[in-house]
């Protein structure tokens, strides 16, 4: 995308259309959602009530959590009700305020919902977007919940020390791309896990990964077991399913599971079934922990000044994969769980409708 940045503020330029578009869930998806789950409809600006401001929208976050969001079934979030506009991170910027916690002009992200517009109040808004400071889309990944994510979930349930084996899956995505270059800035040992010759170049070449593994490959098992010969000390897994299965096979006594994610598992209801692992987890003495970035909202100031040294430094690279116009929203989402994305994946809405 080659978007226009009113040079002054460093927003890209957008117009203020006269209606808004929002998708609303419209059926509950059976495992992963499809743009048929999804329907976009047109109707007025919302109107602002006293201690709320009104948003125009400008990068729509596309996020494998929102097919939990999404689902009926277990989760850490109430679901999302259907005919409702589907929950979504987004960045934006505030056209029109009753709110001094939100002036007119300053940039937000937060629950802003895949649409043009949102009325909020300011306990919606996760962290201000200063596009002076950063492009506005990286509030949305690296300075978002995605960096915020590889940080806390990495160096407090992690904690990998120097010279220790870090295995992460989904490892050249938004989240494990920067669990890579962080676990090898602290000195450990990297290896990553993604689906394709060209992710796994890229997590060796820009990702900070020693070793990157194809678990598509047929020799996978094989290949795991001969990279991660010395044991695993940390497993960050965004996966689940046979990938964890197999990979605490290898883990050193002691070891730490860090429970990101799930990506490989189409469906929990009805549970899947599979390897029991509970013997590996006593025999090993594992700690398993799992990790929900919303419980960490606090920490957060501590989080975005480091990150933002890092990137200032040059100690972090990501990559986004940005798409223009709100139509390809619950498409994008859809390719999130075949591995199309090329790092973290936005829809830019500003201009172009
Ligand atoms: N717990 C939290 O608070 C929290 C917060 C943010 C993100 N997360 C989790 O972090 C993980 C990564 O999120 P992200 O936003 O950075 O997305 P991402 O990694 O940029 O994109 C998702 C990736 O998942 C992989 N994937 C999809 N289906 C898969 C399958 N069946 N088996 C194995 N891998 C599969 C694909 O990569 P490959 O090409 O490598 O297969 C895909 O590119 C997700 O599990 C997400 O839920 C958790």
């Amino acid at each position: 995308l080659n978007l226009m940045i009113d040079s002054e503020r460093g927003i890209p330029k957008h117009s203020l259309p006269s209606d808004n578009r929002q998708w609303l869930l419209v059926s509950r998806p059976i495992g992963i959602p499809q743009p048929s789950d999804y329907e976009l409809v047109r109707g007025p600006i919302p109107a602002l009530e006293d201690g709320t401001a009104l948003i125009r929208n400008l990068y729509l976050s596309i996020d494998p959590a929102q097919r939990g969001w999404a689902a009926s079934g277990t989760n850490y979030s109430t679901p999302v009700m259907l005919g409702t506009p589907m929950r979504a991170l987004a960045v934006g910027v505030v056209v029109e305020s009753r709110t001094p916690l939100l002036p007119p002009g300053s940039c937000h992200y937060g629950w802003f919902e895949w649409q043009d517009y949102c009325v909020v109040a300011p306990d919606r808004v996760l962290s201000r977007a200063d596009p002076e400071r950063a492009p506005l889309s990286a509030y949305a990944g690296v300075l978002g919940i995605n960096g915020w994510t590889a940080y806390l979930a990495l160096l407090r349930l992690g904690a990998p020390k120097a010279s220790e084996t870090v295995l992460v899956s989904t490892a050249a995505g938004a989240v494990g791309s920067l669990v890579g270059q962080m676990a090898r800035n602290l000195g450990a040992r990297t290896i990553g896990l993604t689906s394709s010759r060209e992710k796994m170049d890229l997590c060796t070449g820009r990702f900070g990964y020693q070793f990157a593994i194809d678990y598509r490959s047929t020799d996978f098992a094989a290949k795991l077991a001969q990279t991660c010969f010395d044991g695993v000390d940390v497993y960050f897994d965004n996966t689940g399913g046979t990938i964890l299965d197999m990979a605490l096979r290898h883990m050193r006594v002691g070891g730490r599971v860090v429970q990101c994610g799930t990506a490989a598992v189409d469906r929990w209801d009805p549970p899947p079934t599979g390897l029991r692992n509970e013997r590996e987890v006593l025999t090993r003495r594992l700690t398993w922990r799992g990790f929900v970035i919303f419980d960490h909202l606090s920490e957060l100031s501590e989080v975005m000044t480091n990150l933002q040294r890092w990137l200032d430094a040059g100690k972090l690279v990501y990559d986004e994969d940005i798409s223009a116009g709100i139509e390809a929203a619950p498409a994008a989402l859809t390719g999130i769980y075949s591995g199309v994305n090329r790092g973290k994946r936005l829809i830019w809405i500003g201009d172009g409708r």
